[in-house]
């Protein structure tokens, strides 16, 4: 059984914490909690005392602490896992600068594996630049954040910011890993096509709804490789195979589609490619320039044919008219097991936005919403669902 260290930070959402420590405690483990002195002001020391069976940690120089040991070393050194829960603006904001003033953030600085950040707050602090470039810091760095959920929260406003339920923290927690074992080839990012040696064709894809999902795959357990055309978001932190043009990631997926479990294709391949690229650039005249365009190679029904049995293929349809209809069509020709639809033509999900809402349709007829939120908590179902459909 592990020991588990929870560091608790003031936001509204801590009087769920006690119910956390429960649930691990049940489980077996050994729970310690440190608070900062705002989240003491929302629930006392001694009701997690009296619920993990420990002394909890409220400051670096409290009264009664054994003069032999320095807590944030020695509390880093005892946690198998470590966990915010709830993260404050201000305790993310701290994490993300390596501020240490207080127990639990010098903790922080002292712990060398991945901490589990629990972000809950009013949606406006949580979409402030701040708190999401803080947030990504965070994450850059190898820490898992839990994303909070939509809806009503305490200070009366509704939207993102509510943390989870203890009974979904302690699932997510303690199975955190349920792709561990699977391969995710997941491709990303817009292809190039060369006109000549300065121009191109290519389309607005972002790669972030790609990159997520690697992102969300990884923390899930999974190996993860990512065939990247041009992408906007930095991808050094995967394992990354760099292409162009249709042509090229269509080499790159057919090399490493063999060894995935799970293929997600959300990359934007062009469909048309100039007949020839110009060697030397093109010069400017006064007449129309007329570039002749060939088909490109349709990447998924090119490799329909190399699906294992055991494989499952998720294929996205980025369309701005008849959504649902050219998705199921994409779906059955290319003998895809899911297919996530979403709408480009609207600005506020989609092309380089961090959210976007779909509609995920299976090989079985079925269909599944997912309401506008995060390309991380869309990344999340997304492989949920294709884990589920693997045989
Ligand atoms: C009633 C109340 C509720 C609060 N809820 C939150 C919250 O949910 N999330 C948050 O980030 N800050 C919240 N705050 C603000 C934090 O308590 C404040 O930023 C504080 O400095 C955080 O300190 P800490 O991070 O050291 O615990 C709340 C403040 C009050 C008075």
């Amino acid at each position: 059984m592990a020991n588990i260290l929870i560091g608790v930070s003031g936001g509204i959402a801590c009087y769920k914490i006690p119910t956390l420590c429960r649930l691990f405690k049940k489980e077996g483990h050994d729970v310690k909690v440190i608070l900062t002195e705002n989240a003491s002001k929302f629930v006392t020391p001694l009701t997690f005392e009296s619920v993990t069976g420990n002394r909890a940690y409220t400051g670096e120089f409290d009264p009664g602490l054994d003069p032999e040991i320095i807590e944030h070393i020695d509390l880093a050194g005892w946690a198998d896992k470590f966990v915010i829960a709830p993260a404050t603006a201000n305790l993310t904001a701290k994490a993300a600068c390596g501020i240490a003033d207080n127990l639990l953030t010098s903790t922080l600085l002292v712990y060398t594996k991945p901490v589990i950040f629990v972000p809950a707050m009013n949606t406006n602090m949580f979409n402030h630049p701040a708190t999401q470039e803080n947030l990504k810091t965070l994450e850059k760095r190898g820490h898992i954040i839990i994303e909070p959920d939509s809806g009503e929260l305490a200070c009366g406003t509704s939207g993102k910011g509510r943390m989870k339920e203890p009974e979904e923290l302690f699932r997510l927690i303690e199975g955190e890993r349920p792709l561990a074992g699977l391969r995710v080839l997941v491709t990303a990012g817009a292809t190039v096509e060369p006109i000549d040696p300065v121009r191109y064709i290519s389309n607005y894809s972002s790669g972030k709804m790609g990159l997520a999902v690697a992102s969300k795959a990884r923390e899930l357990g999974a190996e993860v490789k990512v065939i990247a055309g041009s992408i906007s978001a930095d991808c050094s932190e995967f394992d990354t195979v760099y292409v162009k043009s249709a042509e090229d990631m269509l080499n790159a997926v057919r090399e490493h589609v063999g060894s995935c479990d799970i293929l997600i294709k959300a990359a934007a391949v062009a469909d048309y490619a100039p007949v020839e690229a110009a060697v030397q650039k093109i010069k400017k005249n006064d007449g129309e320039l007329v570039i002749r365009l060939k088909k490109n190679p349709d990447i998924l029904k090119e490799i329909a044919p190399l699906k294992k049995h055991s494989q499952v293929f998720c294929g996205f349809a980025a369309e701005s008219e008849n959504l649902n209809k050219n998705a199921i069509r994409k779906l059955n020709e290319k003998k895809l097991d899911m297919i996530v639809a979403n709408d480009i033509s609207r600005k506020d999900i989609g092309f380089g936005s961090d959210d976007n809402e779909a509609e995920i349709f299976f090989a079985d007829g079925s269909s599944e919403h997912f309401s506008k939120g995060s390309k991380k908590l869309l990344a999340e179902m997304i492989l949920i669902r294709a884990a589920g459909l693997l045989k």
